[in-house]
């Protein structure tokens, strides 16, 4: 099995290391189904779970993967941290390293807050999300999901819809989803559709119906309202009558389509309820992947240090 170096982002990394980890994953999974949860493969590997900005999801996955490997944890957020006193992450990093971690997982506000990082201290970085830029471990997880439902990537038809702009789970699908050879759709208003974006190889639209008619794949997205400047729709209620998915809408994409969220919900505006808890609907599996992803993902980064 190849190591890696850092975990930073999905463009780049070729097919046959992302079938690489996929596959791993799926063997990672089987841990999580027995009684006894627990493997002893990383033992004597310390990972820092290090985010400046809020998550339940990845925060708590990366945490359970490692014990699950029996790796060593060190968990911290801005608030409970002495980035709250003025300490640049710089510095932070610097007495973190003091501890002597081998693997750092870094949720940062700022785009390009893990190539800094990853380019400042000896530890192997893994992205846990940087500003607008990629979410490495989301991605893999979304396509490990999809894997597993359509059994291949190749030619899928996935549509992704909401704020893409904002959005470093769309570029992380994106970039991955297009190495894996699936055609993506995205949809969106204007106003939260990056330029160029169809530079990259996707079908872009301004409505939510035409991208997903016929789709195997319904990723709807959140209106990321912290990384907005100023407001880029009227309101909630118009966003969920024009972008929302409904039954009605949802009825347009292939009959066994799987309707992906990566969390949190807005419940009500870019998804309705019924949806979001309907038979197709895959959210709560992606968050199961995500563990066996992550653990896959912190494997490549540190079971090379165990050798010898
Ligand atoms: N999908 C995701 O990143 O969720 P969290 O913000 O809860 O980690």
């Amino acid at each position: 099995m190849p190591s890696m170096n850092h975990l930073l982002e999905l463009e780049g990394v070729s097919r046959e290391q992302v079938a690489t980890i996929l596959d791993l994953a799926r063997e990672f999974k089987a841990v999580s189904q027995r009684r006894i949860k627990k493997v002893p493969t990383l033992r004597g590997i310390t990972v820092v779970l290090f985010f400046i900005e809020p998550s339940t999801r990845t925060r708590l996955s990366f945490e359970v993967a490692a014990k699950r490997l029996s790796a060593d944890t060190l968990s911290f957020t801005a608030s409970s941290s002495s980035l709250s006193k003025g300490e640049t992450l710089l510095d932070t990093a610097r007495n973190l390293m003091a501890m002597k971690p081998d693997v750092v997982v870094l949720r940062h506000f700022a785009s390009g807050a893990c190539h800094f990082l990853a380019r400042s201290i000896p530890a192997a970085i893994v992205n846990a999300g940087d500003g607008a830029h990629e979410h490495p471990t989301q991605g893999l997880l979304d396509m490990f999901t999809m894997r597993e439902h359509k059994g291949s990537l190749d030619k899928l038809e996935v549509a992704v819809v909401g704020d893409i702009r904002h959005s470093r789970v769309a570029r992380s699908n994106i970039q991955g989803l297009l190495t894996m050879g699936a055609r993506v759709r995205v949809a969106g208003p204007r106003t939260m559709l990056p330029p160029m974006l169809d530079r990259l190889g996707v079908r872009v639209f301004d409505r939510i119906e035409p991208a997903i008619e016929g789709a195997d794949v319904v990723m709807m997205l959140r209106i990321q309202k912290e990384r907005m400047g100023n407001d880029l729709f009227p309101s909630d209620r118009e966003y969920a009558r024009v972008f929302g998915l409904d039954a009605t809408r949802l009825g347009l994409a292939k009959p066994d389509a799987i309707v992906m969220h990566p969390g949190p919900m807005n419940r009500g505006v870019e998804i309705t309820p019924d949806v979001a808890d309907c038979g197709r609907s895959v959210i709560l599996e992606q968050v199961e992947n995500g563990v066996a992803v992550r653990m896959a993902v912190l494997y490549l980064l540190s079971a090379h240090l165990l050798e010898g």
